[in-house]
């Protein structure tokens, strides 16, 4: 069976940007926009036109320089937005619309005051005028992971009736279990009349960490777009990480399907992203942390030294990291600095390496971790230096 191709839908520079104090400038944005592009990603969501000249002014810059990508402007349930969206778009080889309005219970009442009747006629009106500016017009369902599924499935007919060419079913407060997310899917792919006109798409937020499993959930489901950020960054705790759900996909060729990234690249992107919005990467962050491929206890040195697939699922290599790197701490024992010290040029015999490592735990108890430099002191100061370096 073919592999089943999944869109990656970026939203770094939109969702992404919604992070307090990451506000990037037009410059900063085409440069993401560009690395974006060459990583291989399906569509660019650029900014929120309307919401400021700034923004307005990212989309379009974006949109001139874009070559690969689809690049998206989001909009509200509202003329005024889709218009200047259009206009922002207007040099885009491949523009895209998204616009939608919320759907559950809560928004309807508490956000628009209005009735389940009045928001899919709201939905319908948007996406037909949508349409009248562009041919590629995603709607989103707001609070969709909060909304009664058979209601949804009617706002997303509607949707679809007015030329729909995506369906964006957001977890927007990042609520949905797994398995109840991916039931939503399968549930609107069952019951939606016209389904087949356009593709679903994911899109997960974090709130209690379970966005890419929600998104892996979807598309195991029928969605065929998954909505993402570098380094999961987002509103709130985020949103579903784009390196994340590409290595899942990529790790479990019995789910067969696959995304167009050039996942070597995808380390490099992090930084990028991590420098401009200024918010360092945790350190155990799948796939791009700098501990992602690093090991420190000894146990688990000793088994990657011997062979690397012993801890480590990923080949560094794939996702742009150059090497998996040796920690040494008070925990690691003497293959990790056996491997260590011959990485600064010393090759210890079995006799040395039992009394140098004596000395390397009195020196690892008094400090976090030994760097290359440390390594030297210890030699040095070894009896054994002379005899270790005549060698
Ligand atoms: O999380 C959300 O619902 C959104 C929509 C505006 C697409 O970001
Ligand atoms: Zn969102």
């Amino acid at each position: 069976m073919a592999i089943q191709n999944i869109q990656i839908f970026d939203t770094t520079l939109r969702d992404g940007e919604q992070v307090p104090g990451c506000k990037l400038n037009t410059e900063q944005k085409i440069k993401i926009a560009r690395q974006l592009d060459q990583l291989g990603v399906d569509v660019i969501e650029a900014g929120f036109p309307v919401s400021s000249p700034g923004d307005f002014e990212s989309v379009d810059a974006i949109s001139r320089i874009v070559k690969n990508a689809s690049v998206c402007g989001l909009t509200r349930a509202v003329e005024k937005d889709i218009k200047t969206a259009a206009q922002a778009l207007e040099k885009a080889v491949k523009p895209r619309i998204h616009t939608g309005i919320g759907t559950s219970d809560s928004h309807i009442k508490f956000k628009f005051n209005s009735d389940r009747e009045s928001i899919v006629q709201r939905a319908y009106d948007a996406v037909k005028y949508a349409k009248s500016f562009v041919e590629d017009v995603e709607f989103y369902a707001e609070d969709a992971g909060r909304t009664d599924n058979a209601y949804l499935a009617r706002v997303c007919e509607a949707a679809i009736k007015a030329g729909a060419t995506v369906l964006n079913i957001p977890d927007t407060t990042g609520y949905c279990l797994p398995a109840e997310y991916g039931a939503k899917i399968k549930y609107l792919k069952e019951h939606v009349k016209g389904i087949d006109k356009a593709i679903l798409s994911v899109h997960c937020h974090n709130d209690l960490g379970l966005a890419t499993a929600n998104s892996i959930e979807g598309v195991i489901n029928g969605a065929r777009q998954i909505e993402c950020t570098i380094n999961g960054i987002g509103e709130r705790a985020g949103n579903t990480a784009l390196e994340e759900v590409v290595m899942i996909l990529r790790q479990h060729p019995s789910l067969n399907m696959d995304t167009r990234i050039d996942s070597t690249m995808l380390y490099g992107m992090s930084q990028l992203v991590s420098e401009h919005m200024g918010i360092r990467t945790q350190p155990n962050k799948a796939i791009v942390g700098a501990n992602a491929f690093a090991h420190s206890s000894g146990i688990h040195q000793d088994g990657v030294i011997k062979n690397r697939e012993t801890y480590e699922i990923i080949d560094p290599k794939e996702v742009g990291v150059t090497e998996s790197a040796i920690v040494l701490t008070a925990r690691s024992g003497r293959a990790a600095l056996a491997y260590r010290a011959k990485q600064v040029g010393y090759e210890l015999t079995k006799l040395q390496l039992d009394q140098v490592y004596q000395q390397f735990l009195d020196y690892a108890d008094r400090h976090k971790e030994v760097h290359d430099q440390d390594i030297h002191i210890i030699v040095e100061n070894s009896h054994l230096y002379r005899e270790i370096i005549s060698a």
